[in-house]
């Protein structure tokens, strides 16, 4: 079954460790992905975007291919499914659809209307014992910088009940620029040491261990990561093919199970280094 993940996050909070939030693209990834878990015996969280859902077939197929994916695996590590970066009819979707844990992105919104379409998702999610997710400040894209949550800003979202608070802090997500300037610790600091939810760094892929290790230490429970895994999974599909493209066709070399292996495995080892800088405890 699904976690909402509630339980495990304030652990991680009380105890400066974070687990990791990995994004799924097909079933490969989600196979990589409930694999790194399952041998790390490390709680799971596994996250679709719109994007990713859409190439997918819907919020749906991937609610039931994560599940039926645990059931055939026979996972026993806590499981939470999220949505990633949802917009409100997608979170009311996902909600319905009996997501475990869901993210409601209003930060491009004004940020009273950010905060009132917040608490809607929140009475549904709540009723239903889902996790909410929600996001101020901005996360830098395209390789530009964001801007900073307030402080002011994550006591009312707390307030108003969200279970996890994902925060501007310098942080950007994809392939961070030449000369990115680092994540600001003194904004972190000062949003951990006014609100006790478990923080969500966003555009977890490239940042220096010893950053995201501070970060953690300072209140950050939750590192997303998404690029590093698509970066990975590509060093490796690359170098095979090229390995590989006289492959006799006697072979089968043309079979995609094989193709696409490299590349799987190194999802989940690249997850399993990661694991390992965010301090998850194994459940046993
Ligand atoms: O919501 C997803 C993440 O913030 C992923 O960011 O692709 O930079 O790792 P990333
Ligand atoms: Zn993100």
């Amino acid at each position: 079954y699904l976690d909402n993940g509630n339980q495990i996050f304030k652990d991680a909070r009380k105890n400066h460790y974070a687990v990791g939030a990995y994004n799924t693209n097909n079933v490969e990834w989600t196979r990589a992905i409930l694999r790194g878990a399952e041998e790390t015996r490390t709680p799971l969280l596994i996250q679709v975007s719109t994007g990713a859902a859409k190439y997918m077939g819907g919020y749906k197929f991937v609610k039931d291919m994560v599940e039926d994916q645990m059931d055939a695996m026979n996972i026993s590590v806590p499981v939470i499914l999220n949505l990633d970066h949802g917009d409100y009819d997608s979170a009311i979707e996902c909600i319905k659809l009996g997501y475990s844990s869901v993210m409601f992105d209003g930060h491009a919104l004004p940020t009273e209307e950010n905060l009132a379409k917040t608490k809607e998702i929140l009475k549904l999610a709540h009723e239903r014992g889902i996790s909410v997710e929600a996001e101020i400040g901005k996360i830098g894209e395209n390789q530009g910088a964001g801007e900073l949550a307030s402080v002011e800003d994550a006591k009312a979202f707390v307030a108003a009940g969200v279970d996890k608070l994902a925060c501007g802090i310098g942080n950007i997500h994809g392939v961070y620029p030449e000369g990115w300037k680092g994540l600001n610790f003194d904004r972190l600091k000062e949003i951990a040491d006014a609100v006790d939810v478990p923080l969500v760094l966003h555009g977890g892929s490239g940042i220096p261990e010893d950053q995201i290790k501070k970060a953690i230490s300072l209140g950050i429970s939750k590192v997303n990561i998404n690029t590093e895994f698509q970066l990975a999974f590509q060093e490796a599909t690359r170098k095979y093919f090229e390995e590989h493209k006289d492959e006799d066709k006697a072979n089968k070399g043309y079979d995609p199970r094989k193709l696409l292996l490299p590349g799987t495995e190194a999802i989940t080892d690249s997850m399993k280094e990661m694991i390992n800088w965010l301090g998850t405890p194994s459940i046993d």
